[in-house]
């Protein structure tokens, strides 16, 4: 059974779904300090005279470890939230903690330094460099350190590492367009991977894939969650948020429901 029906707003029985104690749950989850956790977070954008309110108060708590696949319909808010979380945007009111730091408290300069740390994307379009190879495209992110742009033989070692873990260690000289887009996303991954970030933000990342390519990727995807990363992902598709752990759906800029997919998993093995 998929873990979001097409509508959200048709409820299903109540161990399926559940409206949500958003609070109380991120609570109970929360062993330590949350990898991430907004409160209130709004962001607008003005057009001229027209705001748009694309967050309209946002709160939610992301333990470490957790999985979380965002949905909602086409303009409701997920890639201004995660644009938010990915630090690549403020928002316009709210809190906004970062491995325990106020982000708004940071300079730009600060805020993309703990971002290159904490932080690894994923893009539905992959956005790699054409002209660059896919050992060249994973090495990318380590030319932003402030600390050491220079690559080190160390760091070319473990951005070949990388290659090789998502697959591609025969691919090192090929070019984005000598690659599948199964391919081109797992450079993309291993590129998220190369600061060895404790969140990987994942924007629509099987959005431009066929299913059995998008399986691959979410099996990746889970790996790195059962290593303790912390999960955001995107996606329009119900059978790819199955395997988050847990689904938040935003309509409008809110959160309407949240659904718990390890519960529905549990669930179903118990005939429920
Ligand atoms: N830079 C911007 N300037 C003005 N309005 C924007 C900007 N970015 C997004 N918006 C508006 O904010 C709202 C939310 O957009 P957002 O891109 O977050 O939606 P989304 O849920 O990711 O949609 P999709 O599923 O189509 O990717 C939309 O109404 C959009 O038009
Ligand atoms: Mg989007």
């Amino acid at each position: 059974m998929p873990c979001l029906r097409s509508s959200d707003e048709t409820p299903g029985p109540s161990v399926f779904r559940t409206r949500f104690p958003l609070q109380r749950t991120m609570t109970a989850n929360t062993a330590a300090q949350p990898a991430a956790e907004i409160i209130d977070i709004e962001k607008d954008y003005y057009l001229g005279e027209v705001v748009v309110r694309a967050l309209r108060g946002v709160s939610m708590a992301f333990p470490v470890g957790d999985f979380v696949a965002i949905m909602g319909a086409s303009g409701s808010g997920k890639s201004t939230l995660l644009n938010i979380l990915g630090g690549l945007d403020r928002p316009t009111r709210g809190t906004y903690r970062l491995a325990g730091q106020d982000v708004s408290e940071l300079s730009d300069d600060e805020l993309s330094d703990i971002r290159n740390r904490h932080i690894g994307f994923i893009f539905q379009s992959y956005n790699l460099i054409p002209q660059y190879t896919v050992l060249e495209n994973i090495e990318l992110p380590l030319q932003y350190r402030r600390e050491q742009p220079t690559l080190t033989t160390e760091d070319r070692e473990r951005c070949i590492a990388l290659a090789e873990r998502v697959g591609l260690g025969d691919r090192l000289e090929h070019r984005p367009f000598q690659l599948s887009g199964g391919q081109q996303q797992r450079v993309a991954i291993a590129r998220a991977l190369v600061n060895d970030p404790q969140i990987i933000l994942a924007d629509e990342p099987t959005g431009n894939l066929d299913s059995q390519t998008e399986m691959e990727i979410i099996a990746l995807l889970q790996e790195l969650n059962a290593e303790g990363r912390t999960i955001l992902m995107v996606t329009h598709e119900p059978n790819v948020a199955e395997h988050a752990k847990r689904c938040v759906v935003l309509r409008d800029g809110r959160i309407v429901s949240a659904y718990d997919n390890v519960e529905q998993r549990l669930a179903k093995v118990a005939g429920v």
